[in-house]
């Protein structure tokens, strides 16, 4: 199988390798790569860190395909030579290859070269003059240079590539050639990721947002993860402004949202999340919003939906709340004329029940195989065991972590439907979670992880509140007692003036 060289983009390097193998799965495209290689690829650690991975599958086509999705692929090569200067690179060309077959590669075929670098940056001078260098080499005999090829010259038109990875901890210190890149590969552009799609679905263009609104590059690598694709039902329970099923409309499916708020969905009648569909050209794939709790969803137990993509409550912005009775409340039956524009009370959701609700929900209505993708918030005190468990949901990976503080990030959960449910496992489900030890998952109580310092400074003043209202206490105590000490004391002289008298 032919060796092709991805360089990824610089952002989310957790997710990069789980996001090309989802899409790599979407289109059935069998892709081989060094398991070694994962050490450098996902590390945070810029000594070893790379965005360079070399993979291996069937043809060019699948590059083509793997690149209309991967959002976190910048461009993917064919590599003809590398070394770790310039000059080695036109050694290997002349040794590798034969003369003959370089030129003739070229003939009716228009070219251009990119000059690209990870790690530093070449100016116009530098670019031009790498090349140059390449005009030795037998490609530039028969081949016509152009900066824009027309539209008959496209098929035939190669984009050579000079890449030179100089790794980030050099950034800054590359001033000129003497210093020594890590390795500078030359090979042909075969196509570059779908960055485009970010950029459609930018969240300043987007008419209807909220403050929980998902941005599109997450939204379209969970998509990815979700393996939506043309012809797929899609839901997304906590719905919010659609964020993830405007972009798997995007992707050909058909899909519909809940949402326990009515006002997250829509502020005004022509600005809200169906408007952003129109905006799009996507109405035709839009089935509709329902407004409901996700604790006690509208869908029947029937295996129906492809993938579920969402980003849960978890009390940060947006709080989690479900329809019930607060406790001091009593239950009051809603008149029969008035229940069409009932408001239902809410009371609080804890993190860990709207998990296990969710898991709940894709075991009963996704598909066998189906994909069940959200986000979860996590803390440094993170631990595998930490993760919701479902006996009919496997778990793809958890690994893809955003840091957002240093005190808590989340994690795009992948998880895929193994077994149909049923009625037994309703109750294993539930004990699945504390055979895990899920008492206290380090996602139960979140706001006092990320809030401590407020939270902190409201218990100071609630402290002084307390001491506050016992010195007031004491002190009308103190004056109750003193006017009754006056009393006494008015009635004993009283007495007193009465018996002398
Ligand atoms: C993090 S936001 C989702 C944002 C969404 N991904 C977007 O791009 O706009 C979570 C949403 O869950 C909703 N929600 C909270 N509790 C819910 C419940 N019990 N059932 C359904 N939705 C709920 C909130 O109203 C909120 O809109």
């Amino acid at each position: 199988m032919p060796k092709y060289l991805i360089n990824f983009v610089q952002q989310y390097p957790s997710f990069r390798i789980h996001e090309l193998e989802s899409v790599a799965r979407i289109f059935n495209i069998d892709v081989q790569y060094n398991k070694d290689d994962l050490e450098f690829i996902e590390s945070l650690d810029p000594e070893i860190e790379t965005p360079f991975l070399y993979i291996t599958v069937n043809s060019e086509d699948d590059i083509k395909k793997i690149c209309s999705r991967s959002v976190l692929i910048k461009s993917i090569y064919s590599v003809w030579a590398e070394s770790t200067l310039l000059e080695g690179i036109l050694d290997e060309l002349h040794n590798k290859f034969d003369k003959k077959f370089l030129s003739n590669y070229m003939v009716d075929k228009t070219f251009k070269i990119d000059v690209e670098s990870y790690g530093s940056k070449y100016n116009q001078k530098e670019k031009l003059e790498m090349m140059f260098k390449l005009k030795d080499t037998p490609l530039w005999d028969n081949g016509k240079c152009v900066m824009h090829p027309t539209e008959e010259q496209i098929d035939k038109h190669i984009l050579w590539c000079i890449l030179t990875d100089f790794g980030v901890e050099r950034q800054g210190l590359v001033k000129d050639f003497a210093m020594l890149p890590r390795k500078v590969y030359f090979g042909q552009k075969i196509a570059k990721g779908n960055r485009d799609d970010i950029i459609k679905y930018n969240l300043s263009d987007r008419k209807y947002l909220g403050t929980t609104s998902m941005d599109p590059e997450l939204s379209l690598i969970s998509a990815n993860m979700g393996l939506v694709k043309k012809g797929h039902f899609v839901l997304d329970p906590f719905v919010g402004t659609g964020s993830f099923i405007l972009v798997a409309s995007h992707f050909g499916a058909q899909t519909v949202g809940c949402d326990i708020d009515i006002k997250a969905m829509r502020k005004e009648e022509d600005c809200n999340l169906e408007t952003n569909f129109r905006d799009h050209g996507l109405t035709s794939q839009f089935l509709g919003t329902i407004l409901c709790d996700n604790s006690c969803p509208p869908w029947r137990w029937n295996s129906m939906f492809d993938s579920i993509v969402t980003d849960p409550p978890y009390g940060i912005r947006a709080g989690a709340k479900r329809v019930g009775y607060k406790e001091n409340r009593k239950y009051v039956p809603v008149p029969e004329g008035l229940r069409r524009d009932h408001i239902p009370q809410c009371i609080d959701y804890s993190v860990p029940d709207v998990m296990a609700d969710l898991l709940e929900l894709a075991a009963k209505t996704l598909v066998v195989g189906g994909r069940l993708v959200y986000w979860l918030p996590t803390t440094p005190d993170y631990k595998e065991t930490d993760l919701p468990r479902h006996p009919c949901l496997r778990l793809i990976t958890a690994s893809c972590l955003q840091i957002l503080t240093n005190r808590w990030g989340r994690r795009l959960v992948t998880m895929e439907k193994i077994l149909e449910y049923n009625h037994s496992i309703h109750n294993k489900s539930l004990l699945v979670q504390e055979d895990l030890g899920q008492v206290d998952p380090q996602h139960k109580d979140l706001r006092a992880v990320v809030f401590w310092r407020k939270m902190g400074s409201n218990e100071k003043s609630k402290k002084k509140e307390q001491k506050k209202q016992s010195v007031e206490k004491h002190l009308k105590e103190k004056t109750k007692n003193n006017n009754a000490d006056v009393k006494n004391s008015n009635n004993n002289n009283e007495n007193n003036t009465e018996n002398q008298e």
